[in-house]
């Protein structure tokens, strides 16, 4: 019987997780569809203890829907649990399971896109205080950074973000950042300035020391003016399409079966789709 899986949120018409579970279902020949469901918040708690009822053996979670999806889960794994947020459900002898793997997304993406990057872990300058940056806050603190710098335009959003972490987590306006770039070992975008059709950040990365890996989780465009800017620096990069890939790999495994790989045609696949729907450049 065809296992079913599918995405949900409001609106997921833009998501890409269809194209990713499509190319590895079709790669790996497994008997399975991944659809897209538009849940608004209003419906979400209701449609999340029905997956079962609806045939579905788990989903995805999207905006605005990854808290109200932990708060009906059965159990939840260490990320969701420390996020108050779910992105990954799944039903095992008809409990709902959640997990958060935007974390794990981010950390595979710079282990593959830039190896060792994470060799000092002494200071990680992370930018933005919405739900991304979150998830990769708490990666990085796992992942053993002593500090993590988390720097907002509006401070008082990464105070509230910084106060869900130890002393670890130490929140700053975007102006204090620019005076801790020499000291970063990665820095990471978790902005959605430079997204397509909005103001790129304006944030001077000349002072970051040769090596310094820089990061965007955006990827519309793939190239995200942040990222251009570092590469003109000679700074090694790493686009956030990567992210989208890796953070969907425990998901397919846990609905599936088998455990996908991402490659560099899965990468050109998705890809394609930017190219074609004029979303590669900004
Ligand atoms: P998500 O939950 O998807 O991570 P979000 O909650 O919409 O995103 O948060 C967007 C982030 O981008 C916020 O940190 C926001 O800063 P504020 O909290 O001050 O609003 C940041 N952001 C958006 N546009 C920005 C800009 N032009 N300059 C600086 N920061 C910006």
């Amino acid at each position: 019987m065809t296992i079913r899986v599918c995405i949900t949120g409001q609106p997921v018409i833009y998501s890409r997780s269809p194209l990713l579970h499509g190319f590895w279902l079709k790669a790996y020949g497994i008997d399975g569809a991944y659809a897209r469901e538009e849940v608004p918040p209003e419906g979400a708690a209701d449609f999340y203890r029905s997956l079962a009822r609806r045939g579905y053996v788990g989903c995805n979670v999207t905006a605005p829907n990854k808290e109200i999806a932990f708060s009906v889960l059965d159990e939840a794994d260490e990320s969701a649990a420390a996020l108050g947020a779910a992105n990954t459900l799944w039903l095992e002898d008809g409990r709902l399971f959640g997990a958060s793997t935007d974390g794990y997304g981010f950390i595979a993406n710079l282990d593959a896109g830039a190896p060792g990057w994470d060799r000092e872990r002494r200071l990680a300058l992370v930018l933005g205080a919405g739900g991304a940056s979150r998830a990769i806050v708490h990666a990085l603190v796992a992942r053993g950074f002593g500090r993590v710098v988390l720097a907002n335009r509006t401070l008082e959003r990464a105070q509230a973000v910084a106060a869900l972490f130890g002393p670890a987590v130490v929140p700053v306006t975007l102006e204090r950042a620019a005076g801790m770039m020499a000291d970063a070992d990665v820095l990471v975008n978790c902005t959605s300035a430079g997204m397509k059709g909005s103001e790129p950040l304006q944030l001077d990365l000349s002072r970051l020391r040769p090596g310094t890996v820089v990061s965007d989780i955006v990827y519309v465009p793939l190239k995200t003016p942040f990222l251009k800017a570092a590469s003109a620096l000679g700074l090694p990069t790493v686009d956030g399409l990567g992210m989208l890939l890796h953070q969907g790999v425990p998901g397919f495994e846990r609905w599936f079966g088998v455990r996908p790989q991402v490659t560099e045609e899965l990468r050109a696949h998705l890809i394609a789709d930017l190219a074609a729907k004029g979303q590669l450049e900004a």
